[in-house]
């Protein structure tokens, strides 16, 4: 079995260009679904995975997202004079230890392979988990949990993948697989938004992969893909000439907050599983409906 998945790579550098205007002054990720940052989200996931340093791939005027890592002595001190100390612990949650936590400039939004490849010095030499938190994941064990047992397992490459609606699987990037058999099948390839009927599968990229460290050479040389982009996906499809990739479909619900809609449906969704806002929320819901 390989080393441990101990460093998480997250992506945040890109423009948001599809919850704009909000996201002209707040980075994407650190908008709220129901009261938390959607990155408060992700890295709790990726704590419940047994993540012990996340690397953010951050862009221009993205300090806030350090900012909500860091502690903040005013606030936390007027909460404590206050006596407010169930909001002040809300708020110390999502903190780090010092020393958990690397930013690193992308500097110029190439893609999403590119942006990953930006974290090759801080990984160095060990598989790694790759997070889109844009992808808000609803599960009972933590999605990226699944992913690094399923790894803990079959080793190689874990891709994470959830059957997409109905109708809907052109729209995404779908991986082809060996056979079908259980949730956690060998690959064979992938293909980014495939056009309708010609979807070698139904399942789609979700967001969460365990990757090894030779993606770092394949990305390094690689030629931009669709959108003039250098794709994470061209550079793991090379991978896999040489090494094991298997899709896990995994126990849970993925959110993509990445447009308005599906960050509405976040809000709702998440609310809505909220023990002490679920009833409220519920009653609001049907009030506007
Ligand atoms: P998306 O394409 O979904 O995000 O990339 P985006 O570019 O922010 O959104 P739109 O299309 O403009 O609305 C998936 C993830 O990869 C990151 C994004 O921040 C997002 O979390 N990303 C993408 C980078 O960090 N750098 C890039 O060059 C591209």
């Amino acid at each position: 079995m390989g080393a441990r998945v101990r460093k998480a790579v997250l992506p945040v550098a890109g423009l948001g260009t599809r919850v704009l205007p909000g996201a002209k002054t707040t980075p994407k990720n650190l908008l709220n679904v129901v009261d938390r940052p959607i990155l408060s989200y992700v890295v709790e996931e990726a704590r419940a995975a047994g993540i012990e340093h996340f690397v953010f791939i951050v862009g221009r005027g993205q300090g806030a997202i350090e900012d909500y890592f860091d502690a903040n002595p005013e606030i936390e001190g007027i909460l404590e004079a206050k006596g407010k100390l169930d909001i002040l612990a809300d708020v110390r949650r999502d903190l780090p230890q010092p020393g958990q936590m690397s930013f690193i400039r992308q500097m110029a939004p190439l893609g999403l392979g590119h942006a990953v490849w930006c974290a090759r010095d801080v990984i160095g030499d060990e598989p790694f988990a790759v997070m889109l938190p844009d992808m808000l994941m609803m599960a009972r064990t933590a999605a990226l949990a699944q992913a690094v047992s399923a790894y803990e397992q079959v080793g190689g490459n874990i891709v994470v993948v959830e059957p997409a609606p109905a109708g809907e699987a052109h729209k995404y990037g779908i991986v082809a697989l060996e056979g079908q058999e259980g949730r956690l099948n060998r690959m064979t390839g992938m293909v980014e938004k495939p056009a309708p009927g010609t979807e070698p599968s139904n399942l789609f990229i979700s967001g969460r992969y365990v990757l090894q460290p030779e993606i770092f050479q394949i990305l390094e040389s690689q030629d931009r893909g669709a959108g003039g982009e250098i794709q994470l996906t061209d550079g793991m499809f090379n991978l896999m000439k040489t090494q094991d990739f298997h899709a896990l479909e995994y126990e849970g619900t993925t959110y993509d907050c990445g447009d308005k809609l599906g960050l509405l449906r976040a809000n709702v969704a998440f609310a809505l599983a909220r023990p002490e806002l679920a009833d409220a929320a519920r009653q609001a819901i049907r009030e506007l409906l």
